[in-house]
């Protein structure tokens, strides 16, 4: 589809399409460039999507527009074979791969984990847990420490290479680190997209914990990872991705 088409793209929300039997699918994978060193996204076909979709699904909270296109722009880029995701909460970011999967018809499981109900947590979720994503197809809900759960469900399924993490549970800095370091101990090519990462001098009394341990990461691993923060607003989002040199 060239620009003008795609400018002139007025098929409208995809509420107004559901009354057709078709399933909400493209067969465009908006990744370009996949031989160059960058990361890059048709950002035309993946706003088309989050605008048209997404938004319709799950609204813009917790995650504002910009966190939804990095979402579906690191699922449609790395086309990561496991997802774990953890916290589950309600299942808002595990409806949200789920339907970016669904929709760039990308072969990959989802598996989103919370805390059991006899933890107390603040924002534990109990009756509540994964009602989003009760019942979809390619999706597991499991309980326990997200961190351990999802590293022995890696191993399980023979280690595949690059498996996407969203860290999205406990926002200490001290949880965030322990999370990171966990992964980047046994996982040798993990994606990662980490949640609440927006950076603020202390006058705002935010927590910047969770951004403090990317850093930290990030000093840690020389030349590792190439990282995008989105910076504009709250909660956040930082990805991190293997870095690959250009190929010959
Ligand atoms: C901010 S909410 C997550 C929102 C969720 N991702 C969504 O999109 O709906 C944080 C969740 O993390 C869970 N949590 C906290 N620590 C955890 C841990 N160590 N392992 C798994 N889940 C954890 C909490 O119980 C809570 O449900």
């Amino acid at each position: 589809m060239g620009i003008l088409s795609r400018l002139l793209d007025l098929r409208g929300p995809a509420s107004a399409r559901s009354c057709s039997l078709e399933p909400f699918q493209s067969s465009d994978n908006p990744s370009g460039n996949t031989g160059s060193t960058e990361f890059e996204v048709d950002g035309w076909v993946t706003s088309a999507f989050v605008a048209q979709t997404l938004v319709l699904l799950v609204g813009v909270h917790p995650f504002p527009l910009l966190e939804l296109m990095l979402m579906t722009a690191t699922v449609c880029r790395l086309q990561p074979p496991l997802i774990f995701e953890w916290g589950t909460n309600i299942g808002k970011s595990a409806r949200l791969f789920h339907e970016i999967a669904q929709y760039f018809r990308i072969k990959t499981t989802v598996h989103t984990c919370d805390l059991p109900d006899d933890v107390d947590h603040v924002e534990h979720p109990h009756a509540q847990r994964g009602a989003m994503v009760r019942g979809l197809e390619g999706g597991q809900l499991h309980q326990g420490d997200g961190l351990t759960t999802s590293l022995g469900l890696w191993e399980q399924a023979g280690r595949p290479p690059s498996p996407l993490f969203f860290l999205d549970g406990d926002h200490s800095h001290a949880s965030v680190r322990r999370e990171i370091d966990g992964i980047l101990a046994v996982v040798p090519d993990p994606v990662l997209l980490l949640h609440d990462t927006f950076l603020q001098s202390s006058d705002s009394g935010y927590n910047t914990g969770p951004r403090q341990a990317v850093e930290e990461t990030l000093a840690a691993h020389p030349g590792r990872f190439q990282a995008v923060h989105l910076g504009l607003s709250l909660p956040g989002m930082s990805f991190l991705y293997p870095f690959t040199p250009q190929r010959a």
